[in-house]
């Protein structure tokens, strides 16, 4: 059964993938690194842990390997594994394991890139004017409710997850921030942040920051919305001021 699911999971990353590849093009899109971080939550991360730290003498965040260097040594190395090791051969078509690759790397990109010049003082500058983050989040009392209250973001993501958020907003969002849009029997239409739900009720956030309860069979319609509210910042700002972000962010951990 549960190769059933996998097998299902990397066929539809394979079809995802399949036209970047013909074209022996290595994009790593937004995409194909989130196909790579579920492939690699099933099958890498029992082992190596969620940020790939935890095998000794191996971290993803570090690029700290002990034979492969390039990104084709551990497309290959996957299927092979490490003969008279703990590293096992997994058995995923090609794409998979390019997609696992994609993502492996972007913990190293975010991570070098975080642990670079990252300066949180501009960075919290940067969300409270220029950035206006503060029109979506709230943090330590101040801000908004309409997006997620981050006063202690920092001690529930890291610096590669982080920098997805911001850049690829639309590959991040978590089933309990989903946006929805309601519209009510007699023609009211209400969207915001989905809190809870169950069979007979939804509690949401609205655009005015209220929290409204709605029973479902009051309601005409009921969809939950598949984009980010939140824009992407990908090439609307540089990558020392993402940097900046994410330290900042990373310096959030909530109240003592
Ligand atoms: C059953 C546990 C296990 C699983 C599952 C596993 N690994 Fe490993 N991996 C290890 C161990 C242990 C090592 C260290 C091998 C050694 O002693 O050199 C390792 C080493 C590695 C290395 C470093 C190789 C080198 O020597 O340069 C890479 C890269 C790697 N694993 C990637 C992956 C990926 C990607 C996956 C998922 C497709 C995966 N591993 C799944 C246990 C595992
Ligand atoms: C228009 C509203 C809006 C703006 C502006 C906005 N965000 Fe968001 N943000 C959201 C919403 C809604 C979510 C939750 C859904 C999602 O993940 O996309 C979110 C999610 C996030 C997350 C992920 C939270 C988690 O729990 O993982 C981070 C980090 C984040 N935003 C940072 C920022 C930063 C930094 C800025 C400014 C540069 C910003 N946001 C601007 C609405 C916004």
């Amino acid at each position: 059964m549960q190769s059933c699911v996998s097998s299902a999971r990397a066929a539809a990353v394979l079809l995802v993938l399949s036209p970047l590849l013909s074209g022996q093009q290595r994009s790593n899109s937004g995409a194909e690194i989130a196909n790579g971080r579920e492939l690699f939550s099933v099958h890498c991360q029992p082992c190596h842990g969620p940020d790939g730290d935890l095998v000794p003498g191996v971290s993803m965040r570090r690029a700290e390997f002990k034979r492969v260097s390039t990104d084709d040594e551990i497309v290959r190395l996957i299927l092979s594994g490490v003969p008279g090791t703990g590293m096992p051969p997994t058995n995923l078509p090609e794409a998979s394991r390019v997609a696992i690759v994609a993502y492996i790397r972007s913990l190293h990109d975010a991570s070098a890139r975080a642990a670079g010049p990252g300066d949180a003082a501009r960075g919290r500058e940067l969300f409270e004017a220029k950035g206006g983050c503060l029109g979506c989040h709230r943090v330590a009392g101040k801000g908004s409710r309409k997006g997620p209250d981050l006063s202690d973001i920092g001690s529930t993501r890291n610096a590669a997850a982080l920098e997805r958020s911001i850049l690829d907003p639309a590959e991040t969002v978590l089933p309990q921030q989903r946006y929805v849009r309601a519209v009510t029997k007699d023609g009211k239409t209400i969207t915001g942040m989905r809190l809870n739900e169950d069979t007979h009720n939804v509690l949401l956030i609205d655009e005015n920051e209220r929290l409204v309860a709605l029973a479902k069979s009051d309601l005409r319609e009921y969809t939950l919305l598949k984009t980010s509210p939140m824009p992407s910042y990908q090439g609307k700002l540089s990558s020392q001021e993402v940097a900046d972000l994410v330290t900042y962010l990373l310096s959030l951990k909530g109240l003592p």
